[in-house]
């Protein structure tokens, strides 16, 4: 698959002056949080959400000057919920790094998550904005309805494809449509430029999870930062597993599903299967489907004047496609 990571240098100057905010909103009096923070926070992550703010508002006119300030809002909400993820998911690797759980125990991450998710809220209400405030209320709700109900799917190789598409809409897409849907609010935007920005982020979003889907199965773990075959090993019967079971035998699924979930399967058996979604094909129908996500995303865009700034968006989101990691 062809690679474009380097199409976010051009956004190099916005991510210094996200990672600039970020470093001045955050501290803390606790030195265990002071490390946490900056291993989590401070650390790596690509800042797409934060970015996709500040270019948002810019496409709406916004002209205050905490634009800086306020994505980080998105940061700290996707970082409380990555610190979550990976206690829930068990997980040892997060962004190339040991993960906050793996290097500090579950409990510290859990109440570090908390930490950051609070932390938001209050920058939230600093905006004295209540439709802001209940966006991201509304989001941070659905975000976690999300993950309760990809837990309730955790090994049911059953799962139809709507489902799977509740569950990525709601974990991932939705923060993602709030944070164009609360650039377009503090720029005081029209009901219908804010819908348009919803919208926008939510295809751009689905476009973003269907690749992290692909990417579970194909990337390598130096490039993707976590490793390969992860979803897989958690029992997340991702769209590209759903897909090749739909081509076999109910028996043959059955047998799967209780090699899998009852732990009958061994390394081998992980890498045969995997490869099996490897060579399908279904990876290619996925992309093309994400691919038309992001074509969906693009012709929003077209009821807004040329400019610079929608270039870029339109940049970021081909980008959701190309991406690596
Ligand atoms: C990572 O997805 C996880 C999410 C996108 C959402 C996590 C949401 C919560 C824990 C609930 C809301 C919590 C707060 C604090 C608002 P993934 O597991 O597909 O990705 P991964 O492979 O990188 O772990
Ligand atoms: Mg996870």
């Amino acid at each position: 698959m062809h690679t474009d990571d380097s199409l976010l240098n051009q956004f190099n100057h916005h991510f210094e002056k996200i990672n600039e905010a970020l470093g001045k909103t955050f501290s803390s009096r606790i030195p265990l949080m002071n490390n946490i923070g900056n291993h989590s926070l401070l650390g790596e992550g690509k800042r797409l959400r934060p970015l996709l703010f500040v270019l948002s508002s810019e496409l709406c006119g916004y002209k205050g000057t905490d634009i800086y300030k306020l994505s980080t809002i998105f940061e700290y909400i996707h970082t409380a919920s990555l610190l979550h993820d990976d206690v829930l998911d068990n997980a040892d690797l997060r962004r190339k790094k040991p993960s906050a759980n793996h290097l500090w125990g579950s409990s510290a991450a859990v109440l570090s998550g908390d930490y950051f998710y609070s932390m938001a809220s209050a920058m939230a209400v600093d905006c004295k904005n209540f439709q802001f405030l209940k966006m991201l209320t509304d989001t941070t709700l659905r975000m976690t309805e999300g993950q309760i109900m990809e837990l309730s799917h955790t090994h049911n190789w059953h799962i139809k494809k709507e489902e799977y598409m509740e569950i990525i809409i709601s974990k991932t897409a939705i923060l993602i449509s709030s944070t164009c849907a609360c650039a377009a609010i503090v720029a005081g935007a029209e009901k219908q430029v804010v819908e348009d920005l919803e919208e926008f982020g939510m295809d751009l979003g689905i476009a973003f999870q269907l690749m992290d889907d692909i990417l579970d199965y194909i990337s390598c773990e130096e490039e993707f930062g976590k490793p390969v075959g992860k979803d897989l090993k958690e029992g997340k019967i991702t769209l590209p597993l759903i897909y090749t079971l739909s081509n076999l035998e109910e028996t043959e699924i059955e047998r799967l599903e209780d090699q899998f979930k009852n732990q009958k399967a061994n390394d081998e058996d992980y890498r045969k299967m995997i490869s099996i979604v490897r060579n399908d094909g279904v990876l290619e129908k996925i992309r093309s489907e994400a691919k038309e996500y992001i074509d969906k995303a693009s012709r929003i865009l077209n009821s807004f004047p040329e400019s610079q700034v929608k270039e870029s968006l339109l940049a970021l989101n081909a980008y959701m496609i190309t991406r690596q990691f």
